[in-house]
């Protein structure tokens, strides 16, 4: 590290309001950092360690050296590390045998790769390290030499050296950029919590879910992936170096580390093993419209057909918890009577609905009556004792029970359905509740929000609700914060309990959920390890409530996620403001989650918090309408946002929307082959170009897939976008030069208001494409197109997957699809395509294949001269043209 800071420092206060005297009477240094480096000022004397004790074949069994003591509990004496490969995948675990290890079922499948990583160990001056290395390139991809390895019960903590500052992932946390900032110490807090974005300032909080894994695309373009299976409050730490400094407070040290070599080869590998994200419904990519504070059914009507009028192509109506009685779960509201007639109506115009579910029960109506007679659990104290008896007592049914009542929305308290029940009867009634629900108001697809859980009000005297109009009556839960209490008040704390950042208010883990002493699984489980598993519980078991509501596959999407939720799931990026800064973070937090395996994402468009602006409006559905989940979402009391309030939103939105369902085939093929085969849908354009130092940080432009790639207009004011585009062969797709070639290097193209923002499409592709109406539904009647864009060479490649949009899959080798391979060539006298027909279904018809668009066409055709499969392709000769400026070729081939 070249500063005025010497070395690596390893935090020895980490906590709010350190202070000199504190930090000497830990027995650790104290020196000021004026290097600019923010490096920490109270920090741990050299020779913090383990030395190795003994070895046997692939685990080392490691003793603390004589080196300081961590402050945080007694430094567990032997510890070990074990090692082994999971086909190319090298696991590197160090904890101790019998400690809590999160109860996630991930399937650990893996994908050859030519590339291996080997483990190679080291110890000097009493300190044992180890790297990681790359076998090909021998370089160290992970590397302790760099010192700071702690492990005690409720403290663990592992640096490293990075290969690369090309490092991207982490979270859940709001990114300014894609790619980690090492310049200075940042710390990062990684702990579910009801927390919204504020992509205002450098906002290091933990936010809704927890992903304990990144990516570091090393100096020669080679990548790799790292997870660590921990589920407790954590954080991370990048420095100078670059390096890296993981800290957690319970667990294990449970390391897996991908090979790649290309990130898009890592994403798979990953996804492999953890899980590989669901296949969302055909309609599920269509366009959302929701708000929280309709007033009732009628004004949800109103919005839907202002904006079907203003013929803006829409999918899918969202009702949130206005819709149900007082907030209670599977309950409609007065002013939502004839709802379940309103979604029958909304399903004859090829329109579907997404319900939102809460998960926390208020404790007097049928549903909880249900459970209770169900025996379904609830989360609970660990003891009677500690039950707040003035609040069960109002209960009869939750009296006599452990349960920890909570406050959320619904005006009496709450109770928290249990996940983890391993006797399944909590799922069971879950499941049933939906079920019943469905069919009064049949929902196609599901919202789970508030499951970090969130609590309102947790530990505070007086929480704001108290002055609001929402039940004031409702005692907050307390947790025991004495100083004896480990799982409230544990040595360590992590940063999540820096609210806002500001060291001035500190929090607790607590802070807007439960206690952490609160017990799952009748006792077998302790909310601080689990906690951060509660969406994901959650999301597996609601996910089969809608396969058994709605027999179909429909979609999930949840706040709180962790690794896998992918499988269940997907996610919108929260309560963001609507703010230009949250539209740009959006566009880096939709591509994190692609590398997180959970693709069906998206943000709320327009802006949630506050009120949006009219250009803000558009520019956000312009790009949103790229993002896999896209809903146009507002908050209570915001004035209505939705395209059809300003003439100049809805004519963009229309554009924009039109567009997404004519390019639909293709981003459901990227759907499927990620669901099929593990990968992202949306990805960073590094992931494709990761030699190409340009694309490093360039969180602002995406791809969709490897062919597509998006420069949306993000700043206020701005009519043109200056965009990059890697050496290749590119293609404009948007209304600039439409068709026309775009040389590779910075170029600024205009991007006015009034036409659809930037697209680009690469060489050597051939995309699937259909005539797009102004639902899904009726769009996939129509007739199929081909884009195709060729490379210098005048080659083209893609795939289409086409299923009925709706089936349930179980396994891909038996579900039922149509898959075509698509190869072009360019010949002297013509073109020729090749359609391969590679897997066929007998039951799902397919619309006919009407348009060809090709770019780049040599010469004025002599139109019998293109063939499909060897076959002159019958063309109409008046529909087709050739335009020798752009040398694009429309090919119409209806008769
Ligand atoms: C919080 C969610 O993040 C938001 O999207 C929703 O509108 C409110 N809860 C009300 O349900």
């Amino acid at each position: 590290i070249s500063s005025s800071i010497a070395g690596p420092r390893f935090d020895c206060l980490p906590e709010p309001n350190g202070n000199q005297g504190a930090c000497e009477a830990r027995g650790c240094i104290w020196k000021e950092d004026d290097s600019g480096k923010n490096a920490p000022w109270c920090y741990f004397k050299d020779g913090v360690g383990y030395k190795l004790d003994s070895q046997q074949g692939t685990t080392y069994n490691l003793r603390k050296n004589n080196g300081p003591s961590n402050p945080w509990g007694a430094d567990s004496t032997e510890i070990k590390l074990t090692t082994k490969t999971i086909g190319s995948v090298l696991n590197v675990k160090i904890g101790i045998d019998g400690r809590y290890e999160p109860p996630v079922d991930f399937p650990r499948e893996t994908q050859s790769s030519d590339e291996s990583l080997v483990l190679s160990t080291s110890s000097s001056n009493d300190i044992f390290s180890f790297s990681v290395v790359r076998q090909s390139s021998n370089r160290k991809l992970f590397d302790t030499s760099i010192g700071g390895l702690i492990f005690s019960d409720q403290f663990i903590q592992i640096a490293t050296y990075l290969p690369s500052e090309n490092m991207y992932g982490w979270g859940e946390n709001t990114h300014q950029s894609l790619r980690h900032d090492f310049t200075k110490y940042l710390t990062w807090a990684m702990l579910a919590r009801d927390q919204p974005p504020n992509s205002g300032s450098l906002d290091t909080m933990n936010l809704y879910g927890v992903h304990p894994y990144y990516m570091i695309l090393e100096p020669d373009g080679k990548a790799h992936g790292v997870l660590i299976i921990n589920s407790n409050a954590q954080e991370v730490t990048t420095a100078p170096g670059p390096s890296l400094i993981y800290r957690t407070i319970g667990g294990n040290l449970d390391m897996y580390f991908f090979p790649g070599p290309t990130p898009e080869m890592v994403t798979q590998q990953y996804l492999k093993f953890i899980g590989k994200p669901f296949l969302p419904a055909y309609w599920a990519l269509g366009y959302q419209l929701s708000r929280y504070g309709y007033k009732g059914l009628n004004e949800m009507k109103t919005r839907i057909q202002a904006v079907r009028d203003a013929g803006i192509p829409i999918d899918i109506g969202v009702a949130d918890i206005d819709y149900m009685q007082r907030y209670k779960d599977f309950t409609t509201g007065d002013d939502w009577s004839g709802f379940g007639d309103y979604v029958k109506t909304m399903h004859s115009w090829g329109m579907k609905l997404i319900l939102i579910f809460d998960p926390a029960i208020e404790a007097t109506y049928p549903s909880f009556q249900r459970a209770i007679a169900a025996n379904a659990k609830f989360i609970e104290w660990e003891s009677q004792s500690q039950v707040q008896t003035s609040i069960q007592n109002l209960y009869p049914m939750a009296k006599d029970t452990k349960i920890m009542l909570g406050v959320v929305w619904p005006d009496n308290h709450v109770a928290f359905p249990d996940f983890l029940d391993s006797t399944n009867n909590t799922q069971n009634w879950w499941i049933n509740e939906f079920v019943t629900y469905q069919s009064q108001v049949a929902f196609d697809g599901i919202w789970i929000d508030m499951n970090e859980p969130s609590n309102f009000g947790t530990n505070q005297a007086h929480p704001w609700y108290f002055d609001s109009d929402d039940h004031p009556d409702d005692a907050p839960l307390f947790c025991p914060t004495n100083g004896s209490n480990l799982w409230e008040m544990p040595p360590y704390k992590t940063r999540a309990v820096w609210r806002f950042g500001d060291a001035s208010s500190e929090a607790f883990l607590s802070t807007n959920t439960l206690c952490m002493l609160a017990q799952q699984d009748g006792g077998k489980q302790r909310f601080y390890n689990v906690k951060n598993l509660y969406g994901l519980t959650e999301a597996i078991h609601t996910q089969k409530a809608l396969f058994k509501a709605t027999g179909k596959r429909g979609a999930v999407v949840s706040r709180s996620t962790y690794p896998s939720a992918g499988r269940y799931a997907g996610h919108w990026l929260g309560d963001n403001t609507a703010r230009w800064e949250d539209l740009r973070t959006s566009v880096i937090g939709a591509q994190e989650f692609n590398l997180f395996g959970i693709p069906y994402v998206g943000s709320d468009v327009c802006g949630f918090i506050g009120t949006t602006t009219e250009e803000l409006c558009l520019r956000w559905q312009q790009m949103g309408a790229f993002h896999s989940f896209f809903r146009n979402h507002n908050t209570i009391g915001a004035p209505a946002q939705d395209p059809a309030v300003w003439p100049s939103v809805s004519a963009a939105t229309k554009q924009a929307n039109l567009f997404r369902y004519q390019y639909l085939p293709y981003l459901f093929s990227l759907h499927f082959a990620a669901s099929q085969n593990g990968g992202s849908v949306i990805r960073p354009v590094f992931f494709e170009f990761p030699t190409d130092a340009e694309t490093f940080n360039l969180g602002y432009e995406f791809m969709w897939g490897p062919r597509i790639l998006v420069a949306p207009v993000i700043y206020q004011g701005t009519t043109s976008v200056n965009v990059y585009l890697p050496t290749d062969q590119w293609y404009s797709l948007f209304d600039y030069k439409y068709g026309s070639v775009i040389s590779p290097g910075y170029t600024t193209v205009p991007a006015p208001t009034t036409s659809r923002i930037p697209v680009f499409v690469r060489g050597m592709s051939v995309i699937p494409r259909q005539t797009p109406s102004t639902t899904t539904t009726a769009t996939r009647q129509n007739p199929f197109e081909l884009l195709i864009a060729p490379c210098q060479m005048g080659k083209g490649l893609g795939t289409l997957y086409w299923d009925d949009g709706e089936t349930i899959v179980n396994d891909f080798n038996s579900h039922d699809y149509h898959q075509f391979d698509f190869v072009y060539n360019t010949t002297t006298t013509g073109g020729l395509l090749t359609i391969n027909h590679s897997r066929k279904s007998s039951t799902i018809s397919l619309p006919t294949l009407d348009i060809i668009e090709i770019f780049n066409y040599p010469k004025a055709p002599n139109f019998r001269s293109f063939t499909i499969n060897g076959k002159a392709v019958n063309i109409n000769v008046q529909k087709s043209t050739y335009s020798g400026i752009t040398k694009t070729l429309y090919i119409s081939t209806v008769g």
